[in-house]
């Protein structure tokens, strides 16, 4: 009796063809021996009262599988949502054939698709923490090309706090709840920012409106950090990556609204992207990049290697060359979503990485976290496994799925050079893209550090009603940080623009009239009053 149907988890794996024992049917319970089980619901004991024995073996499996249900959480990025769906690309970037820009095959012909997986995401908090807070948004997608995985790691806002990969760790340290109380404490997030100046940037756009996006529909990505792209003929240029959501427009939440969402539901943005691909109403983002010649450009006031800086879009406009759609939801939030990994290493021929500081950082940091989190052959695993030939002679490891040999390789050459039936190298797709270095190895900041314009013209750059918003939000948080604390905010602020400095300082004196840290009112009333003012503490 056998039968090769399969229960087929999309994404997921599992066994596709099963025999059956003959008091079985396609529904009857199994282990993971494959025994049937008759009673799942009492362990074996001596008499209908007595002791159990050491010998239930339905139910050890059963509970020791269950003490291993949870891997770690993500370090970073632990809530979140995903989604299965395609690329489509244009065959042209704002009008010209992209192919003068990067040889990347998925974006060559208009038409093509490409499918995708992507996550959404909340940073800061747990896997569990409510999708209203203020926070930036992750937005990474994984691309299943022909050439393999291309993962775009990015963001909801176009910019990022640092510039040094060596400042993250205490970057999210200071973010994260006090290591003594586990309370979050806008004061220790507050100190790190300002003596942090290159932060004012998206600490302005953070605790404006746009540091609550409505939900993951409705808000932008970006790759945040400058990449390359890479022709044919291997000339570089660099390049931003963007996503805008079509057919809807751009929703972000003021405090007040993300609260009174996050009483009644904090999953609530995990919810509308599901209920939305099952009404069938399936979300789509256009896919822009914008593109500068790869030299240093001394003629701007800012390095196109800092993360913490857009570029103008006047001057870099947004050329479209693609868009996708997410049409699928996942079948099982574990095996697909948890168990996904993204890295900004992951790229295929035609684009490249540039030299911003924070991206190589970050290129160390996904698959070392994903060895961890995930394990050894956490690219063997459906979700992060390419569409595609794999052939390696990675041998191994725990939780080793299958061999990943060529049909034809000899099985027993697991290794490089060989002329008995091993793997060999491909030829190269174009020319390689090989930029010349000579200079001498140093630590030192960037020269156009610029810290505070950007931030000025982003001030400026918002309504009113998100500049009252900002102002707002900002003193609630700064209220309770001691004076050395905000004054340095403040002294920041005004540097990117005095209104903005002279605003937040005007703002907090009406709220705390003594100086001290909670000025004359008792730590109760400076809660009270910081949520009052919509305080930002997540
Ligand atoms: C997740 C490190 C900056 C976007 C993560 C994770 C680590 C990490 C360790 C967890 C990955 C996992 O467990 O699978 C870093 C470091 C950074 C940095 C060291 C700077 C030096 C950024 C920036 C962005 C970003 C600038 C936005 C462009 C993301 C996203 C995720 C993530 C979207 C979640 C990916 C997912 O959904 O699985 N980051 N990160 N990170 N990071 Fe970063």
């Amino acid at each position: 009796d056998q039968t090769t149907h399969g229960t087929h988890v999309s994404g997921a794996g599992g066994p596709t063809d099963r025999r059956f024992a003959p008091q079985e049917d396609g529904m009857t319970l199994t282990d993971r021996q494959g025994h049937p089980i008759t009673d799942n619901q009492n362990i074996r004991t001596i008499g209908d009262r007595g002791p159990s024995t050491l010998e239930n073996y339905h139910f050890l499996e059963k509970i020791s599988h269950f003490d291993r249900e949870r891997i770690p959480e993500r370090v970073v990025h632990a809530r979140g949502a995903g989604a299965h769906g395609y690329f489509e690309a244009y065959g042209t970037a704002g009008g010209e054939p992209v192919s003068k820009y990067t040889r990347a095959k998925l974006f060559q012909k208009a038409g093509t698709r490409t499918p995708v997986f992507v996550r959404f995401s909340t940073v800061v908090h747990g896997g569990h923490s409510p999708e209203t807070l203020r926070d930036p948004r992750g937005f990474a997608v994984k691309f299943y090309t022909e050439d393999g995985n291309w993962d775009l790691v990015g963001n909801n806002l176009k910019i990022f706090f640092i510039r040094d990969p060596l400042k993250f760790p205490d970057m999210v340290h200071a973010f994260r709840p006090d290591p003594v109380t586990n309370i979050n404490d806008p004061e220790r997030m507050f100190d790190f920012l300002s003596n942090t100046p290159e932060s004012i940037h998206m600490v302005t756009f953070l605790f404006s409106p746009w540091g609550i996006p409505a939900n993951y529909r409705q808000m932008q990505g970006s790759g945040v950090n400058t990449y390359k792209w890479v022709n044919a003929e291997g000339t570089g240029v660099l390049v931003k990556y963007h996503w805008e959501p079509l057919n809807v427009p751009i929703r972000n939440l003021t405090q007040q609204e993300a609260d009174e969402i996050q009483g009644v539901n904090y999953s609530h943005a995990t919810q509308d992207l599901y209920e939305a691909i099952e009404r069938g109403e399936y979300p789509e983002w256009e896919l822009s990049v914008q593109i500068m010649s790869d030299d240093e450009h001394p003629e701007l006031n800012f390095d196109p290697l800092d993360p913490t800086k857009l570029w103008d879009q006047e001057q870099f406009p947004f050329l479209p060359v693609g868009k996708m759609v997410l049409n699928q939801n996942p079948e099982n939030y574990f095996a697909e979503v948890e168990q996904a990994a993204f890295g900004t290493g992951v790229l295929v021929d035609g684009l490249d990485f540039s030299d911003d500081k924070l991206l190589q950082g970050r290129t160390f940091s996904y698959s070392d976290t994903q060895r961890h989190r995930v394990g050894t052959n956490y690219l063997q695993l459906p979700i992060n496994a390419p569409k595609k030939h794999v052939a390696t002679n990675q041998r191994d490891g725990q939780m080793t799925h299958f061999v990943d040999r060529a049909p034809d390789q000899d099985p027993h050459v697991n290794y490089e050079p060989s002329s008995i039936g091993g793997l060999r190298e491909a030829k190269p797709a174009g020319q390689e893209h090989e930029p010349a270095y000579n200079e001498k190895l140093v630590r030192r900041k960037i020269e156009r550090a610029n810290d505070f314009k950007q931030a000025g013209e982003t001030y400026r750059s918002f309504e009113d009603w998100e500049r009252d918003e900002l102002i707002r939000n900002l003193t609630g948080a700064l209220l309770v940080c001691r004076p050395a604390v905000r004054d340095k905010m403040i002294e920041h602020f005004r540097q990117a623009d005095p209104e903005y400095g002279h605003r937040v300082a005007e703002s907090l004196a009406k709220a705390s009239p003594e100086p001290g840290r909670l000025g004359s009112v008792s730590e109760q009333q400076g809660v009270e009053m910081a949520e009052e003012m919509g305080r930002t503490t997540d």
